[in-house]
């Protein structure tokens, strides 16, 4: 698969997602797209409520959707807002990803086509996680 196709449907494909965003309260739509390691990519949306708290971010909407599905190996993530700054994942996610994907890549995009790559392990140094109990 040509990396840069792929990154181009992952963009894509969040994109699209974003439009089913429960965003009520902050009416801030997120998009997600996660690549599984068999290629398939599984998509989320942010999805409020009236508690504010009890929010799940796009991302872990996506992660949860797809590791309910049996998937358990990724490769990348996509995260699209239409936010003139790139939207990073929060620290909740960056935590979330790295357990269950490990240091993937996170491509951040906008609906103006701003695009930025990250590598997870930069945007979470020294993490916590199930090394860290033994
Ligand atoms: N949000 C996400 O879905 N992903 C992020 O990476 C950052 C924040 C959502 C949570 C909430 O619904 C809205 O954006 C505003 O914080």
């Amino acid at each position: 698969m040509d990396p840069s196709n792929i990154d181009d449907l992952l963009i894509q494909t969040a994109s699209q997602a974003r439009r089913f965003a429960v965003a009520d309260f902050s009416d801030f739509a997120v998009g997600a797209a996660l690549l599984t390691s068999s290629g398939q990519i599984i998509h989320g949306c942010n999805i409020e409520n009236a508690t504010y708290g009890l929010t799940v971010c796009a991302e872990r909407v996506a992660l949860w959707k797809a590791l309910s599905d049996g998937h358990r190996e990724f490769r990348q993530i996509a995260i699209v807002t239409d936010a003139p700054t790139l939207t990073p994942p929060c620290g909740a996610c960056r935590q979330l990803l790295w357990e269950f994907c490990g240091d993937m890549k996170i491509l951040l995009a906008n609906t103006t086509g701003l695009v930025q790559n990250h590598q997870l392990s930069i945007l979470l140094p020294f993490p916590f996680d199930r090394r860290s109990l033994t």
